[in-house]
């Protein structure tokens, strides 16, 4: 079952940097957009055009996109949570959207102030004009194995909302694990019911790391036959709606385990570990990603040499 192909899809500039209190200025973002260009990744998501006031390190998404540098081998997207945000985000430039919910109505309050049904509704225009404008929407469904909130999420849910939005029209459903309390067995639970519904390469897996599980979790759904992972350069991220949210799972620890199973990404590993140098000098502090460090250990040792 387990594919010869994986799509990583970068959540560095957006779920990465969303959560980070300093001010990275746009300069660097854009650098750090540029940096994982030319690391190959297939899809960058490069900003969120939401509320200002919800979200304030994303409040400079237009100018981001209108600074970089795209390569045709590359997708730039954004999150979209209304028409406005459409809008925006097509005037900005970006070549698909995302839409996003969750299993579970208490976070879904928090974090964009609706019911799960209320967020569908908000969602049917914006599915209309991209059907109309051939733009591909991206859905997530977020706290698909637990809630900061409501604790355990019954699979049940994951699998109504996600039913819910192919029905509207979304291209691809990417389900959260927004806290990160994800184990394989959980894994399966879910993904296992998703499959016998809609094709795996119609569903993406975004696994946060807060307890170390997420690489056994890729590693479960890449034996289900899923080929789609969001990843964060450097292990960058978190949610400001997720309180002890950390961040994405890595993309060098996810790209560093596909790399040594022979499983093709397109990505370069040593390029994405210089994007993730681009927002580990900006902050002047280590990102966690356990590839990173080694990585950067072995580059000190051999220009000690
Ligand atoms: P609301 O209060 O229901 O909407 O918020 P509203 O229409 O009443 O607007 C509220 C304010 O937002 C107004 O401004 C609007 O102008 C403004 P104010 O009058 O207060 O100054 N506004 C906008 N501004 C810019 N762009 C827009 C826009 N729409 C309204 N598109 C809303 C609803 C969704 C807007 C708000 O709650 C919001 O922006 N939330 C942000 C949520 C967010 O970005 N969360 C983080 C991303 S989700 C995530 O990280 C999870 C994920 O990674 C997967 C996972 O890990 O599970 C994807
Ligand atoms: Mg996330």
């Amino acid at each position: 079952m387990i594919p010869d192909r994986v799509t990583l899809v970068e959540m560095g500039p957006r779920d990465g940097l969303q959560n980070i209190d300093a001010a990275i200025p746009t300069d660097a973002k854009i650098r750090f957009v540029d940096a994982l260009t030319r690391a190959g990744l297939p899809v960058i998501e490069v900003g969120a055009f939401v509320s200002p006031k919800a979200v304030p390190q994303m409040a400079d998404s237009a100018d981001v996109f209108a600074g970089i540098t795209r390569t045709p081998g590359t997708h730039y997207t954004a999150l979209a949570p209304n028409l406005r945000g459409y809008d925006a985000a097509r005037a900005a430039g970006a070549d698909a959207v995302a839409v996003f919910t969750a299993a579970s109505e208490t976070f879904n309050q928090r974090n964009i102030r609706a019911s799960i049904a209320e967020s569908l509704e908000r969602f049917a225009p914006v599915l209309e004009r991209a059907t109309a404008d051939g733009v591909p929407v991206r859905g997530y469904v977020s706290c698909a194995f637990g809630c900061p909130y409501e604790g355990a999420i019954d699979p049940a849910a994951v699998v109504r909302v996600t039913a819910d939005l192919f029905a509207m029209g979304v291209a691809e459903v990417s389900i959260g694990d927004t806290i990160g309390v994800a184990t394989p067995n959980r894994v399966d639970s879910v993904l296992t019911r998703l499959a016998a519904d809609h094709p795996a390469d119609r569903i993406a897996l975004h696994f946060h790391d807060t307890r170390g599980t997420a690489l056994a979790n890729v590693l479960r759904a890449l034996e289900l036959g899923f080929q789609t992972f969001d990843t964060s350069a450097g292990g960058l991220g978190g949610c400001p709606f997720a309180p002890g949210a950390t961040g994405n799972v890595a993309t060098e620890d996810v790209l560093y385990l596909l790399d040594g199973m022979g499983i093709d990404t397109g990505v370069d590993f040593d390029r994405v570990v210089d994007a993730s140098l681009v927002i580990e000098q900006v902050l002047d502090t280590p990102l966690p990603s356990r590839a990173l460090r080694a990585a950067l250990a072995q580059r000190a040792r051999e220009a000690a040499e």
